[in-house]
């Protein structure tokens, strides 16, 4: 190869270079030992802000702002001597102009064959990578915060085909302190390891409710790695992510609203047996009374009445005033026990422990009529039905306080009492055409007559129901499970 295409051909090579060194959309700068511009190419200038004049032959430095310039050259000088050139880094720098910008340099050592080394750098602008970088890592950083400062444990799980629950993605620190595990360990486990088996059908119930419904609120039994189980209400939220099913679940320890809920079943529930334990002392108690006045002083008040009619058959005829005297006492005594009847009957009905409930009802009704002027009818079985003598008592109770509610509050001037057993359960019906009852008087916590008859029902596992029609009537629907006695009461 002669010397002339050599030249030619290495000339063609520095017009290649110089024009891919213009062309560059990066910026690009020589500098020498000292760290003074020999050069730069368009990019540069524009990235800068300068004109090359500006540029070359000046320290690299005077690109950037003063109170910057000389710790940049001082750092290059150094690593330059120590030849430990950076050679890709990213930096912020305030610019000659006041910008602050963030730039990525790529450096490179070129030893010249004079021996002098020159340092070439490519310069890229990256302020606006770098920003949304910082506006991301500011993002993860908040929501790293709230995903471990909300007091609540949270549990991101992914679902696969293959596993029905899927893997545990995320946990946060306060689900990792409350059940005991790692985070580590946490990554390993089943979602369904966290749950107490006892509630294994609830939470697949509920994981598929997800899947249909992509929002569900439901309460569970974590179980701790030391088996400690912790009641929470779990809200799952299902969502897509990196093109997987996935599930941000929530869940809240409900221990304390669980104590204080079954604080309150207990407390409620021994209330009823105080309720229940009361009334029937009051039953008993009414029941030995009625029996001792309707015994004791009706004895008495009958041997009364025979002394008495004795003495007035001893008279004779001259004793004519002494004799109506006698007679009036007579009469005294006849409406003292017909008292002693209505008192004792009253109190309890001997009617109900001698005949049942069905000739009780009839007796009741019959009195009612009497007293009230409104008219009954009666839809009765035709045979006794054998309850236990509370129930038996129960039922009669409500049928008392029902028609005493129809004959102070209703207005109304005709009732229909059914009364039916049928498939082990005992219905009564108890319907006015009165004013009708409102939905508020029923829930009024003063309605202590109607509580009292719920209360009643409840207790044997049944219920009342009532319903008011405005000026068209109340029905009060009484429902009493029994299981039918079959040698007598
Ligand atoms: N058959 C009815 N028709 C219309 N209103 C009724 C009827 N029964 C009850 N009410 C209304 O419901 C209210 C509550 O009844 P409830 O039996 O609880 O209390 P009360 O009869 O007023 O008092 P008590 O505690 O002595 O029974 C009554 O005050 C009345 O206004
Ligand atoms: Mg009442």
């Amino acid at each position: 190869m002669n010397d002339f295409l050599l030249k030619e051909e290495l000339s063609n090579i520095d017009l290649l270079f110089g024009q891919l060194w213009e062309i560059s959309v990066d910026g690009m700068r020589l500098t020498d030992e000292d760290g003074r511009i020999l050069l730069v190419n368009d990019s540069f200038c524009k990235i800068f802000q300068m004109e090359k004049d500006q540029l070359i032959g000046k320290p690299f430095s005077t690109v950037y702002a003063k109170p910057e310039q000389e710790a940049a050259l001082k750092a290059y000088q150094r690593d330059i001597q120590r030849d430990e050139i950076k050679t890709l880094f990213e930096r912020e720098n305030t610019l000659w102009n006041g910008r602050r910008a963030w730039f990525e340099f790529s450096n490179s050592f070129l030893t010249l064959p004079d021996g002098n080394k020159i340092t070439l750098s490519i310069v890229k602008e990256i302020s606006k990578r770098k920003k949304s970088e910082i506006e991301l890592r500011e993002s993860e950083q908040k929501f790293k915060m709230l995903f471990n400062n909300i007091n609540d444990a949270v549990f991101v799980t992914q679902l696969s085909k293959d596993k029905s629950y899927g893997d545990f993605i995320e946990v946060n620190e306060v689900a990792c302190r409350r059940l005991g595990y790692t985070k580590e360990e946490f990554l390993m486990l089943s979602p369904s390891a966290i749950v107490w088996q006892k509630c294994i059908d609830d939470f697949n119930l509920f994981n598929e409710r997800l899947l249909k419904e992509e929002h569900v609120i439901y309460d569970l039994v974590h179980r701790a790695k030391d088996k400690k189980l912790i009641p929470v209400e779990v809200n799952s939220h299902l969502f897509l992510y990196n093109d997987k099913l996935t599930v941000l679940s929530i869940a809240r320890d409900i221990t304390e609203r669980k104590q204080a809920e079954e604080k309150l079943k207990r407390s409620s529930k021994l209330l009823r047996e105080l309720a229940t334990h009361l009334q029937s002392i009051r039953e008993e108690e009414r029941t030995m009374i009625s029996q001792e006045i309707h015994d004791e002083l009706g004895q008495v008040l009958t041997a009364l009445k025979i002394q008495v009619s004795l003495l007035a058959n001893k008279l004779n005829k001259n004793q004519g005033p002494l004799k109506q005297k006698i007679n009036s006492l007579a009469d005294m005594i006849d409406s003292s026990v017909e008292s002693v009847q209505k008192i004792s009957s009253k109190l309890r009905p001997g009617i109900l422990d001698e005949l049942g409930l069905i000739a009780a009802i009839e007796w009741q009704t019959e009195e009612f009529e009497k007293l009230t002027n409104i008219k009954c009818s009666l839809v009765l079985p035709k045979d006794e039905v054998k309850l236990e003598r509370d129930k038996t008592t129960a039922i009669f109770r409500i049928f008392q306080e029902a028609l005493t509610n129809i004959a102070r509050h209703s207005e109304a001037t005709k009732v229909a009492v059914s009364l039916l057993n049928h498939q082990s359960n005992i219905y009564l019906e108890i319907q006015d055409n009165g004013r009708g009852i409102t939905q508020e008087q029923i829930k009024d916590f003063k309605s202590l007559g109607i509580h009292g008859m719920v209360e009643r029902a409840m207790v044997f596992g049944g219920q009342v129901s009532i319903e008011g029609f405005a000026g068209s009537g109340t029905i009060v629907k009484v429902e009493i499970p029994f299981d039918e006695i079959k040698n007598g009461r």
